[in-house]
């Protein structure tokens, strides 16, 4: 019987013309640290900031607004004027103290800018991602402003839309982009959306990444699978992320999980894409590290797979410093966009048949699947191994063998 599988990966597949792993090295240029860490490059000075607090479960911190206040029941986040002349990130801790009590420890990131103009003078506010200390059980909300708080994340998304009769999603969806961002050693994982579309293009530009995924591409495919991204994010609550160097900004790939169907099962792939001048540095490993960590850690899957062509021993590679193990080669082609439960599967599969497919690739290339448990997952990060549950046997059908290169 011919496996068929339908990934990501697959659904657009490279040109299997050259046997050879090495197909280009550029030479590595890993950066090293910079003393501005946890600091954000400026543009224009704000005229006010606002907080994505963040918990050690992505969670973000907002609170609703009292009955008496203008926009009443309203939920909002912790922020306030800047000082003409004022630093932004000191307005920032100035106000997160006053308002709730805690303390910030770090400026991650600036994830959103808001425009308006009041009697003829524009203002803007700029919004960032922060990291606070102190008893995050006990905010203090200011009487008379606000309520009740809450803390936002990917399961309870629309609890901030409560009171917007007009439907105004912009709050909304930028704590649905903090709650889905993930922070790694040295990379900042952006959830990929429409915004994103520009850097991707980047990345698909660059001949070494081009020669292994399918070719450039164009402006208008990057947005389409930006838009598509953001779709499956809010639709599936997964996708890829944009990777940036967490010290400079620096674009470094993209990478992370999405739906793929493996001989008629649906389940979660991994996938890693660098920029040719940051090969050599440890990013792949660290998007998929940071893939599996939200797949096992935070969405209790059972396994993972990852695919990609034979030689490509470079990815091959990443998937086993991850402890990914090879299962077998896969012959065959994307079939279907059907996902689990109803939902789409992963970008890439949805509506891509054969006529999806670029010229000149084989009718039958060859590539190779590998697995990983979250038993292994569990065990190589030093936890206590879960037992086996009738659940994960059956969810994990993968017998490795010995891997042809
Ligand atoms: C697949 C791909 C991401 C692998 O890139 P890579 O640089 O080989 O892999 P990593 O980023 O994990 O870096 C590992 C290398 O950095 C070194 N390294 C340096 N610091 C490191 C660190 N902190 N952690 C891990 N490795 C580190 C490793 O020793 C290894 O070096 P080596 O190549 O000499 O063995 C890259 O080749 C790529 O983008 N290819 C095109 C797209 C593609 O094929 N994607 C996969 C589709 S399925």
């Amino acid at each position: 019987m011919v496996p068929v599988i339908t990934t990501s990966a697959l659904a657009r597949p490279a040109r299997a013309s050259t046997p050879d792993a090495t197909r280009r090295r550029p030479a590595a240029r890993c950066p090293r640290r910079n003393r501005r860490e946890g600091t954000v490059l400026r543009m224009r000075e704000p005229s006010r900031v606002g907080a994505f607090v963040r918990d050690a479960r992505c969670q973000v911190f907002v609170r609703r607004s009292s009955p008496d206040r203008h926009t009443p029941g309203i939920w909002d986040l912790v922020g306030g004027d800047v000082v003409p002349g004022e630093d932004p990130e000191r307005a920032l801790a100035r106000e997160v103290a006053r308002q709730t009590g805690w303390t910030v420890r770090r400026v991650e990131a600036r994830l959103g800018t808001r425009d308006w103009e009041v009697a003829g003078v524009r203002r803007q506010e700029w919004s960032y991602l922060v990291e606070v200390d102190g008893d995050l059980a006990a905010p203090r909300l200011s009487p008379g402003n606000h309520y009740a708080y809450a803390w936002v994340g990917r399961d309870n998304l629309d609890l901030v839309m409560a009171g917007h009769s007009d439907g105004d999603r912009r709050l909304r969806d930028l704590v649905a982009k903090a709650t889905r961002l993930r922070l790694s050693e040295r990379l900042r994982l952006e959830p990929i959306g429409p915004e994103h579309a520009e850097d991707l293009w980047r990345v698909h530009q660059d001949p070494a990444v081009a020669a292994w995924l399918g070719g450039r591409y164009s402006v208008g495919e990057a947005r389409g699978r930006a838009t598509s991204a953001a779709r499956a994010w809010e639709s599936t609550g997964v996708d890829k992320w944009m990777a940036y160097e967490r010290t400079t900004g620096e674009l470094i790939g993209r990478g992370g999980l999405s739906w793929s169907e493996v001989d008629g099962r649906v389940g979660l792939e991994v996938g890693w894409t660098v920029r040719g001048d940051r090969w050599g540095c440890g990013y792949g490993t660290e998007i998929g590290r940071a893939a599996l960590a939200f797949a096992f850690d935070e969405l209790g899957a059972a396994d993972v797979v990852a695919c990609t062509e034979r030689h490509n021993r470079r990815s091959r590679a990443v998937m086993e410093r991850l402890g990914m193990r090879f299962v077998r080669e896969v012959i065959g082609r994307a079939v279907s966009g059907r996902g689990a439960n109803g939902r789409p599967a992963g970008r890439g599969v949805t509506g891509q048949g054969p006529a999806g497919w670029r010229d000149g690739l084989p009718e039958r290339a060859s590539f190779v699947l590998y697995a990983i448990t979250r038993r292994a997952w569990t065990a190589q990060a030093g936890g206590p191994i879960p037992r086996q549950t009738p659940a994960d046997r059956a969810g994990a059908p993968w017998t490795s063998q010995s891997a042809p290169m």
